[in-house]
């Protein structure tokens, strides 16, 4: 807290100690009417969550394990463009403070050196077509040690620590965090997705690589050329451009 320097996200903050998952903590919070800002973070999770009900492990005293209560006045099917949005904070936030080449991998996992450093998960609560509440999840591998990697994750995931070959404060990098998220959410909600939609495109790294994206007509294989104001990855395939929604890609 004494690095805070955020007009009200954590102002209001629960810490403990270890717990299943910060989600639930915020999701009961927010249920009880807690205000926007409001932050749950652990040291430790037993039942972390990742997207489509994968694991996300979450070692003690070694990562940020946050989850962040957001009530803004938007539709639902606007709700997309806040991960998009809490990426390009996250992004910006770990270039600046860390010096490391960090990328986005659209939707929203964030890459260094093509390894996973943070996942982040957007829950929300609807009521008729408006969004309620939205629970934002970010999970960072900071101080996270190779020994504290699961054989099955070395591949694909790594920390802030083994790539920057010292390990980061914690706290200072919350704090960070904060803030920027603060200035791009306030950012989007005065001006709209599009000045996000910009920030997103300078700190993807994968903009003109050619993947192939799993989407529910089957595999697509295609340039990706941008981001579509809905959030959608463009993709440049043989039969045109083609937004691509919610799905798995492989670069
Ligand atoms: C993903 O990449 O699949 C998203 C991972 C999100 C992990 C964070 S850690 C804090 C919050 N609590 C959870 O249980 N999950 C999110």
């Amino acid at each position: 807290k004494p690095h805070l320097r955020t007009r009200s996200f954590g102002r209001r903050m629960q810490y403990q100690e270890c717990v299943p998952s910060t989600q639930l903590l915020a999701h009961e919070w927010a249920k009880e009417g807690a205000e926007e800002g409001s932050l749950v973070i652990t040291e430790e999770q037993t039942d972390g969550k990742g997207r489509m009900n994968r694991i996300w492990h979450s070692p003690p005293h070694s990562g940020i394990w946050m989850s962040l209560v957001l009530r803004p006045p938007i539709p639902v099917t606007e709700a997309p463009q806040l991960t998009l949005m809490a990426s390009v904070a996250v992004t910006r936030t770990l270039r600046r403070e860390t010096g490391l080449d960090v990328t986005i991998k659209w939707p929203n996992d964030l890459l260094v050196g093509g390894k996973k450093i943070c996942g982040i998960l957007t829950e929300l609560r609807g009521e008729q077509d408006r969004v309620q509440y939205v629970v934002l999840g970010i999970g960072i591998n900071v101080n996270v040690t190779p020994d504290f990697l699961p054989k099955e994750l070395e591949s694909i995931a790594t920390s802030l620590a083994i790539e920057g070959g010292r390990t980061f404060q914690r706290p200072l990098l919350i704090a960070a965090i904060l803030k920027e998220l603060e200035e791009v959410y306030e950012g989007y909600l005065d001006h709209g997705f599009e000045p996000i939609r910009i920030l997103w495109e300078e700190a993807a790294g994968m903009l003109g690589r050619i993947i192939t994206a799993q989407t529910p007509e089957g595999p697509r294989r295609g340039e990706a050329v941008g981001l579509a104001s809905s959030g959608a990855l463009l993709l440049k395939t043989e039969e045109g451009t083609l937004p691509v929604y919610s799905s798995d890609i492989q670069i």
